[in-house]
């Protein structure tokens, strides 16, 4: 099976979240299956700061976008232990910014640059000399792919039979941009339409992908039935509705080269089931040292890492965090915020912390090695998402004997289980779940975690019998397998 994966950020390289982690874990999980996979991203600023090889190719495509034609020079690496290529899309013009997608806003020609990488992927795929089977876009980015392959380059040899898969990591960002980006496409005005391209007057490119793909997958069962209908769908339900198959929903997995709490380079003393309390106390000292505190806190430590936007639920954290912080007790958790995102809650953290500075730690910023830390650090991770279509963090905290507090949406549902007598009992409970959006019912789930931790021998065996749960991208890969054999043999 010969796969070209086409994916706007991937890790090494580049990330500004979940995506980059999948992007640069499931081709090597495929290839390990006997895939021959390639991955085709652009060369952004930050993709050459990394002190990664990387290697001019030669070749040098002339992109059309709208009337004019980019130079792209392809740039040659490879993942990270595995054989997989990545091709990287290098247009100075489009790609030598300081950021991936804007900063604060997005950069007004995103339509232009995401066009420029969609068809130099295209024109790149079409030149390799090997066809391939599968050509697996990710998000909106990568939209337009799906109709290129089935109109412009319908009939060049290496991808005429290639079919094409459009997994959706968040229904909720759709490169929408106006109308007369259509011109940048060099596709037909036809598709213009309110069936295919169109979205309110707007040119879509998710749902271009949605439309356009052979298949359609998604990053966990619960949320391939969320967004089928609304709010979880945000406008483009009926579009799913309108395709003859379903949307597969396949759990995305802890890429173990990186994120391992045995083998791990961020953390002071890596650590596994046996030896997590020394592990933990030794990652808590260096976090301390790190957050100039001169001892570490005794208190549990509740973390939250993640972008800082209404999605992860960062405004029922603020609630919490002045309840709890500013109650008489003084607290009976430490807090920590790690992230980056919209400046008015950074803003509001800030003042948190300001205000509570014996309770509340915020650091402003996308720090992968301290994203490490404070997992190994930290005794509960929050993710209160209005809406996760699968989430990482949770399942990294899992993976680091640090128990989540999560909502019960998407692949947070999926891959969380709530603890009761049942559960406790079965040996399944994993966290704490709860339902309704908002801080209350956060605060009581936080306060049952906190009431599990004061039992340490309790709490210490749920740490390491989450430690020990497999969350390897082994078995999604397979599950990829199966969807691309299934999309194979489509007619
Ligand atoms: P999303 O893709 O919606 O942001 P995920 O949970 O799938 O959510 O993935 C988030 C990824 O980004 C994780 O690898 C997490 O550790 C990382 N991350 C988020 N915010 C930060 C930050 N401020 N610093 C470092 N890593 C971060
Ligand atoms: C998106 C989603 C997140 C998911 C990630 C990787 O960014 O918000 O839930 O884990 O993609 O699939």
């Amino acid at each position: 099976m010969r796969v070209l994966m086409v994916a706007s950020e991937a890790v090494p390289f580049a990330k500004t979240g979940g995506l980059a982690d999948v992007a640069g874990a499931l081709p090597t999980a495929l290839a390990r299956l006997g895939c021959d996979v390639t991955l085709v991203m652009p060369a952004y600023r930050e993709v050459f700061s990394k002190g990664l090889p990387i290697k001019p190719t030669g070749m040098t495509l002339e992109v059309p976008v709208g009337q004019r034609r980019a130079t792209v020079h392809v740039l040659e690496s490879r993942l990270p232990g595995s054989d997989v290529t990545v091709y990287l899309i290098a247009n100075d013009a489009c790609f030598d910014r300081p950021n991936l997608y804007g900063a604060g806003q997005d950069y007004p020609d995103n339509a232009e640059r995401f066009i420029l990488f969609s068809r130099g992927a295209m024109e790149l795929a079409g030149r390799l000399a090997h066809p391939f089977d599968i050509i697996h876009c990710h998000d909106w980015q990568a939209g337009l792919v799906p109709i290129y392959r089935r109109t412009l380059y319908a009939d060049w040899p290496a991808i005429a039979r290639s079919k094409t898969i459009q997994t959706i990591h968040n229904m909720a960002y759709q490169g929408t941009f106006w109308h007369w980006d259509m011109l940048l496409t060099g596709l037909d005005w036809k598709y213009f339409n309110w069936q295919q391209m169109e979205f309110y007057g707007q040119l879509n490119f998710l749902k271009t992908g949605l439309v356009f793909a052979d298949a359609v997958s998604t990053v966990s069962p619960t949320y391939a039935r969320e967004i089928i209908e609304p709010p979880g769908g945000c406008g483009l339900e009926g579009v799913l509705a309108g395709r003859p198959d379903s949307v597969t929903g396949i759990v995305n997995g802890i890429d173990a080269s990186s994120w391992n709490p045995r083998t791990d380079r961020h953390i002071p003393r890596p650590y596994g089931e046996e030896d997590f309390a020394d592990g933990k106390y030794a990652a808590r000292v260096a976090l301390a040292a790190r957050l100039g505190h001169a001892a570490p806190d005794p208190r549990p430590l509740v973390a939250f890492v993640g972008r800082l936007v209404s999605q992860k639920g960062v405004n029922l954290v603020l609630e919490l965090i002045g309840r709890m912080a500013g109650n008489h007790e003084g607290g009976r958790a430490r807090f920590l915020v790690l992230g980056t995102g919209d400046g008015e809650i950074e803003h509001a953290l800030q003042r948190a912390a300001a205000t509570f500075p014996e309770s509340v730690d915020v650091v402003i910023g996308f720090d992968e090695g301290l994203a490490h830390l404070v997992q190994a650090a930290s005794d509960i991770m929050l993710v209160p998402s209005l809406y996760e279509p699968c989430g990482l963090t949770q399942l990294y905290a899992l993976a680091y004997g640090t128990i989540p507090v999560v909502r019960a949406t998407g692949g947070l549902a999926d891959t969380v289980v709530d603890t009761t007598p049942d559960t406790v009992r079965d040996g399944v409970a994993s966290g704490f779940v709860f339902e309704p959006f908002d801080s209350l019912a956060l605060e009581q789930a936080l306060d049952r975690a906190l009431e599990a931790h004061s039992d340490r021998d309790g709490w210490a065996a749920m740490v390491r019998r989450v430690m020990r749960q497999d969350w390897s991208w082994d078995h999604a890969a397979r599950e990829y397998l199966s969807l691309y054999r299934a999309t194979v043999a489509q007619l």
